[in-house]
């Protein structure tokens, strides 16, 4: 039986649905007809930002089925993509043997709530990583900052509301139930930054999106970008 209240969100019955669970079912039960629930393709602003960068070393928080990974894997990047999902990541996994790119990908399962960096990397990427839970994005955030190596880059990309009345459900639900969505002010607060670090992007970036219905909708996106002195 489904522990979730139709929209993909827990349901608030006397036995939780535990986030690992949560995001199992909902890799297993959201797919299309590709057998995939997100789309594949980079992220737009990762792309932008990321796309003057030299390549190097990357760690993709939640990665979901790897869409950026793959990209920056692509772009000659060596990545470690790290999700709670063991099915997103096997997506992932099988997308990246059929692009070619299996050997510059590593697949980790892992909690970021318990996770703590054990090295450092030349890009550390956080794309929409909400959750409908009540979880500690800004402690893992901020947590992430000390897996940027010297003169590496920090790319937080979230989502800066829901389209146009779609206040939950289509798959912005994670962002729409979940904790407040932060301002790019408000991300940079939290990660506590310290003083000689530069923020080299902090914007609200409006974009198309296709919706699960094929209708077309603008949605905005936060997007911060900061750089650890060498
Ligand atoms: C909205 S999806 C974004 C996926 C991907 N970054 C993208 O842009 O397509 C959020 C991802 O965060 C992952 N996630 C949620 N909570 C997590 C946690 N505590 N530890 C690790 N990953 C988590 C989910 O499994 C999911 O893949």
């Amino acid at each position: 039986m489904s522990r979730t209240d139709g929209r993909g969100r827990p349901a608030p019955d006397e036995h939780p649905i535990e986030p690992a669970e949560f995001w199992e079912q909902r890799c297993r039960t959201h797919r299309d007809e590709r057998g995939q629930v997100w789309s594949g393709r980079v992220n737009p602003a990762v792309e932008r930002e990321v796309a003057g960068l030299a390549p190097g070393t990357a760690l993709e928080l939640g990665s979901g089925e790897g869409g950026d990974a793959l990209w920056l894997a692509e772009q000659g990047w060596t990545v470690t993509a790290l999700d709670i999902s063991a099915t997103a990541l096997a997506v992932g996994a099988a997308q990246a043997a059929a692009r070619g790119v299996a050997d510059r990908i590593d697949w980790v399962r892992a909690d970021l709530v318990s996770w703590r960096p054990d090295t450092e990397y030349d890009l550390v990427t956080s794309a929409f990583f909400h959750s409908p839970f009540d979880f500690p994005r800004e402690e893992i955030l901020r947590r992430a900052t000390r897996a940027v190596a010297p003169g590496g880059t920090l790319l937080i990309v979230g989502h800066g509301a829901p389209p146009p009345g779609l206040a939950s459900g289509h798959g912005w639900e994670h962002a729409a139930s979940g904790p407040p969505l932060p301002d790019p002010v408000e991300v940079l607060t939290a990660l506590e930054l310290p003083n000689d670090w530069v923020v080299e992007r902090s914007a609200v970036v409006a974009r198309e999106a296709t919706l699960p219905d094929g209708s077309i909708a603008e949605v905005t996106d936060t997007v911060v970008r900061v750089w650890r002195p060498a």
